[in-house]
């Protein structure tokens, strides 16, 4: 099965080589726990291989994303400039009418794209906008499918429910093909909390079931080697 490295050698290396291709990931976690961060080194690092991106921000303005990203020396102004780079923030609502034709929008929008990477950040927007578990099933699969008729490899972040376990909504855990956790744990020393990188689940391949505490750096998202500190004496 051919992989997409995610940029993150940690990662790759928990994934048997990174996310393989076609694959609708999701990437749970909590506020703040570096789902965007980690998305974009995903999009920088394919985009140096040239491939093809489609990031879809229903959170965060692209304009903004991208100026904060330079930080990392991620600096994707040339990749836009060229295409192989389209950002796009969707109107999640009508204020006006409190209308919304998002939910039907994006499968279009995903279905159509010719990009290798189509990143949706995050699905909760999604999730938000439906009415009830089973419209919600019914779109998210939808949405699924549009990613899988596209060809491309997908990446959906979502926040976690409260126990951590999952997505909030624990629709898309079920229905697309991996999901990759972020989570905060406390030192055990009880000093500080510590982000860990877990894969709860990704079909047809044989994965890591480690917990591995990953850091946010200058450089981006690092994964920590097999025997962390967390667990040490
Ligand atoms: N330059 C940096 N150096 C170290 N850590 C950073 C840096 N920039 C951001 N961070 C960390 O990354 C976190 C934000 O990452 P990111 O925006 O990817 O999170 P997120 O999971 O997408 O959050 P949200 O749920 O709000 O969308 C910050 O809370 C901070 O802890
Ligand atoms: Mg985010």
């Amino acid at each position: 099965m051919e992989r997409l490295t995610t940029g993150i050698d940690g990662l790759d290396e928990m994934l048997g080589g990174g996310i393989p291709v076609n694959h609708a990931v999701v990437i749970a976690g909590p506020a703040g726990a570096g789902k965007t961060i980690l998305s974009m080194q995903f999009v920088y690092t394919n985009l140096l291989k040239g491939k093809k991106c489609l990031y879809i921000s229903a959170g965060e303005d692209p304009e903004a994303l991208k100026a904060n990203t330079k930080f990392f020396g991620w600096d994707v102004d040339r990749f836009i400039d060229s295409g192989d780079l389209v950002m796009m923030k969707p109107r999640l609502i009508d204020v006006v009418n409190l209308t919304s034709d998002f939910l039907e929008k994006l499968p279009h929008v995903v279905k159509r794209s010719s990009a290798d990477l189509v990143i949706i950040d995050s699905i909760t927007e999604f999730n938000d906008l439906c009415q009830t578990d089973i419209e919600r099933r019914g779109r998210v699969l939808n949405l699924y499918e549009a990613i899988k008729d596209s060809g491309a490899t997908g990446i959906m972040t979502a926040e976690a429910s409260t126990d951590g376990d999952g997505t909030r909504y624990g629709i898309a855990d079920y229905v697309t093909d991996g999901v990759i956790l972020l989570r905060r744990l406390q030192s055990r020393d009880l000093s500080e909390l510590l982000h860990v990188v877990q894969i709860s689940k990704m079909r047809w391949i044989e994965h890591s079931r480690e917990i591995r505490q990953y850091e946010v750096t200058d450089q981006g998202i690092k994964v920590h080697s097999k025997y962390s500190v967390i667990f040490s004496e």
